[in-house]
């Protein structure tokens, strides 16, 4: 493999000769102690015109990759070519050097703590749009009309019913069931009910069942798991206050939308609508690149975004603040222990495989949590607890160097307790939110031309041909 200072000095020889309108080279060889598996070993930025193309010499054989620039300037060698002329493949664990497609729904650059969805900037998102009308955005490609949103909202509203039959699928789940495993398998099992899109507006039809309905299955799951009855969504209430009646009210009393609440869920929901590449849209973009009908593809996604490494990290952080609270709060001694290779301990809701920087949403859910909590009157030591813990990771070495930041997790399940959610139910309000941002890319990917389905090639190290060897014999 390159050195990594080789491998740096490219990477910011890329961006410096990008902006100078120059070219790039790259050299391959075979790395002397990698027993005849292909590696990258030396990679080296040449400055030489604008890099429509770069070079790869692998074995002294010679070969042209087209080089594409994004929007943004984002530099990305297309080896689609690679294995046809050379018979070669590249090597990238985890995909943190691979770009798996072109989209023009979200950019990030994580060195700058920039987030936009189709070119709007998130904190503008979050401060003005609804969540509806960022659904719209990030799956068509623009704000609607005054006219569109009032269609999209009605019809979102209309559609929040879900088929009786479905409500018997709850009473099989024991009452311990996590509510991602109840709403991975119901959003499956809507392919049961709803028919395979084939036109533009059948799927646009199963968008909106999709988006009205997950809702009503959320909190249908949540009722179930405290014993109360299923609370019926209403056509004059709005999407995030039906969301909130069908969570919080019962049949036998009045129920008052907290107006503080409702914003700062539009919040919450509108700054985990779209993340581009992350674990779980790849999940339902590889799986829709089988042919795989929306409702199975985004239950996919619904079931990658459930680890603690990904959205279960919301989950994972009031954990951990409740374990350094229960533990007299002794943040050094947890802030070190990530340090302990032995502890297999990671601060939760810290550091981010793209975000180098702050992650901007971290920043915005800081400030939201603050005016929250004063608002409703919440006084949740674990923000406390929270905030030092923060200051003390920011101040260490250890941090510092792996330039590790808070993360959108590390504040929103402190806002969703303020707001009553239960803390197995963080992760759902994740899929809530992520769900356009799944619906936009599996929708991107079907309409781009030449899309083929996901499969990635591997190395394989395992034994080489061996004789078939009898029971008596082994
Ligand atoms: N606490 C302590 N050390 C950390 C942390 C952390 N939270 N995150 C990364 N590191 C260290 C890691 O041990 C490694 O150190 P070294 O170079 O000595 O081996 C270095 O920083 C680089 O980390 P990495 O694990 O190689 O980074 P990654 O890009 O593979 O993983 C991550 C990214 C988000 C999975 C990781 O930072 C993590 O596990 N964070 C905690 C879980 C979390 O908050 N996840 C939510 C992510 S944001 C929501 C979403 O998009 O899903």
């Amino acid at each position: 493999m390159a050195a990594l200072p080789e491998y740096l000095m490219f990477r910011q020889n890329l961006v410096s000769q990008r902006t100078t309108g120059e070219g790039v080279s790259l050299l391959l060889g075979t790395s002397p102690e990698s027993s005849g598996v292909w590696h990258l070993d030396f990679v080296r930025g040449i400055l030489r015109g604008m890099p429509n193309s770069a070079n790869l010499i692998l074995e002294g054989k010679e070969m042209e990759l087209p080089v594409t620039v994004g929007s943004e300037g984002e530099v990305g060698i297309d080896i689609s070519k690679l294995r046809p002329q050379t018979g070669a493949i590249t090597l990238d664990p985890s995909f943190a050097n691979t770009g798996a497609c072109e989209s023009a729904i979200t950019y990030i650059d994580g060195e700058q703590g920039i987030l936009r969805y189709r070119g709007y900037d998130i904190a503008d998102l979050a401060e003005h749009a609804s969540f509806p009308e960022v659904c719209h955005l990030l799956i068509y490609g623009r704000l609607p009309k005054r006219p569109e949103r009032e269609e999209f909202r009605r019809r979102l509203t209309r559609h929040s019913l879900v088929h009786e039959d479905m409500k018997k699928f709850f009473e099989g789940f024991p009452p311990s069931a996590h509510p991602m495993v109840i709403l991975s398998a119901m959003i499956s099992s809507l392919s049961a009910y709803y028919p395979e899109d084939e036109t533009q507006e059948e799927l646009d039809l199963n968008i909106i069942r999709l988006l009205a309905k997950a809702k009503t299955l959320a909190a249908f799951s949540y009722k179930k798991s405290i014993g109360q009855p299923f609370m019926y969504p209403q056509n004059d209430r709005s999407y995030l206050e039906n969301f909130l009646v069908m969570m919080f009210a019962v049949p036998s009393e009045p129920y008052h939308v907290d107006q503080t609440v409702r914003s700062a869920l539009n919040k919450l929901l509108i700054l985990h609508a779209d993340h581009e590449q992350n674990c779980s849209t790849t999940t339902v973009r590889t799986v829709g690149s089988g042919g795989a009908n929306l409702f199975a593809s985004v239950s996919a996604g619904v079931s990658a975004l459930w680890g603690p490494l990904h959205g279960g990290a919301n989950q994972a952080v009031i954990e951990m603040l409740d374990l350094i609270r229960n533990d007299g709060a002794n943040y050094r001694k947890y802030v070190d222990l990530t340090k302990s290779k032995d502890a297999d301990f990671k601060l939760m809701g810290f550091g981010h495989r793209v975000y180098k920087n702050f992650d901007p949403r971290a920043r915005i859910l800081k400030e939201a949590a603050d005016e929250v909590l004063a608002k409703l009157g919440v006084d949740d030591p674990l923000l406390e607890i929270a905030k030092r813990l923060e200051e003390v990771a920011l101040a260490d070495d250890y941090f510092i160097e792996r330039k590790l930041y808070p993360n959108v997790d590390f504040y929103s399940g402190v806002l969703y307790r303020a707001m009553g959610i239960p803390t197995d139910m963080f992760t759902v309000m994740f899929a809530l939110g992520r769900l356009p941002g799944w619906i936009a890319h599996w929708m991107e990917q079907r309409n781009a031309p030449g899309t083929r389905i996901s499969r990635p090639r591997q190395i394989y190290t395992g034994a080489t041909s061996r004789a078939w060897v009898p029971l008596d014999e082994r």
